[in-house]
């Protein structure tokens, strides 16, 4: 039924070291602390979604490894249906190892080794085309070769699923002609320069950058601004509608996987019915209070956590 979220993306583990300051090439310095978790865009995004009580299944690949449990526990801890993450033999989950420095505020810098992910195909795509069909939202990152996410958007868009691209890490060379069957693209500043061209160094160049992504197919498109929020833009019969939609002032201890934070929430609330822009509203909100804890899936909130935090406000309705 239409309240199904679909994800086929990424699952990856997350190394990450806690620093003062980013290494420097060439030098060696010493972490404060480690963690290591379930992680990857896709993954993250689908576990953001069930945790606020969203139905999620994921289509993905992991490895054979000592890596590839604990990132399928960590999913079917969340509550997200697993059946289609296949295991792939000989090949290794993917992996990011992550510097979160507290200079910066829990800004991170990233190397993401893709494994098992680069096995997805177009034709991982069509072999899921029975999971895809019924759902409601399908939803889509960037850490798999395009060839396979762009089948599975044609194929979320023939079937009348709501197409939903994060297309992150943001990457110039990405294969644009995607975007054609996506109805909502949600992107960082970087990314919306990498597709439009134009720099989003305020709301309103911001603005001008959602519009161009407006004449590429979408009918929505979201800009996230960090601690600024997001711009929504939504174009409904030719008219296009622009919202500035402020975050919340927290402490970042890290700031990693805050944009799927938002947009397994934001697909969460589409899902139950909440309007765009109150969902757009509300998930800026619920991937702030994610920036406050360590990690990526460990720091999302579910659904009754945050009604004991006193922010039940944030998920009503689902
Ligand atoms: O968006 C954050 C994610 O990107 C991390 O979990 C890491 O796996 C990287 O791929
Ligand atoms: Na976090």
């Amino acid at each position: 039924d239409r309240k199904q979220i679909v994800v086929f993306g990424s699952i990856v583990h997350d190394l990450i070291s806690y620093t003062t300051r980013f290494p420097r090439p060439g030098e060696s310095i010493r972490g404060k602390s480690f963690q290591q978790g379930a992680g990857g865009k896709g993954a993250n995004q689908a576990v953001a979604a069930a945790l606020l009580g969203a139905r999620v299944s994921m289509i993905g690949k992991v490895g054979d490894d000592i890596f590839a449990d604990f990132n399928l526990t960590s999913l079917k801890k969340a509550g997200v249906e697993t059946a289609a993450v296949q295991r792939v033999a000989g090949s290794t989950t993917g992996t990011a190892t992550i510097t979160v420095s507290e200079e910066g505020g829990g800004e991170n810098s990233i190397v993401v080794t893709l494994g098992a992910n680069m096995e997805m195909s177009p034709e991982t795509a069509d072999g899921a085309e029975a999971v895809i069909a019924p759902g409601g939202i399908l939803l889509c990152q960037a850490e798999i070769p395009d060839a396979a996410t762009k089948r599975a958007l044609e194929i979320g868009r023939k079937h009348g699923v709501t197409t939903f691209l994060n297309p992150a890490p943001g990457d110039p060379a990405m294969d644009q002609s995607m975007l054609a069957f996506v109805d909502i693209v949600c992107v960082n500043e970087n990314e919306a320069e990498f597709i439009t061209g134009i720099a989003s160094p305020n709301p309103a160049e911001a603005e001008k950058a959602a519009r161009a992504m407006l004449e590429r197919g979408p009918r929505v498109a979201i800009i996230t601004l960090g601690p600024q929020g997001c711009l929504l833009a939504e174009k409904d019969e030719g008219v296009i509608t622009v919202s500035l939609l402020p975050g919340e002032k927290v402490a970042a201890v890290d700031t990693t996987g805050a944009g799927d934070c938002f947009c397994g929430s934001f697909v969460a609330l589409l899902a139950a019915g909440i309007p765009l822009k109150e969902a757009a509203a509300r998930s800026v909100k619920i991937a702030s209070i994610s920036v406050t804890k360590i990690g990526t899936q460990s720091s999302y909130s579910s659904r009754a956590e945050l009604i004991a935090v006193g922010r039940g406000e944030l998920v009503e309705g689902i």
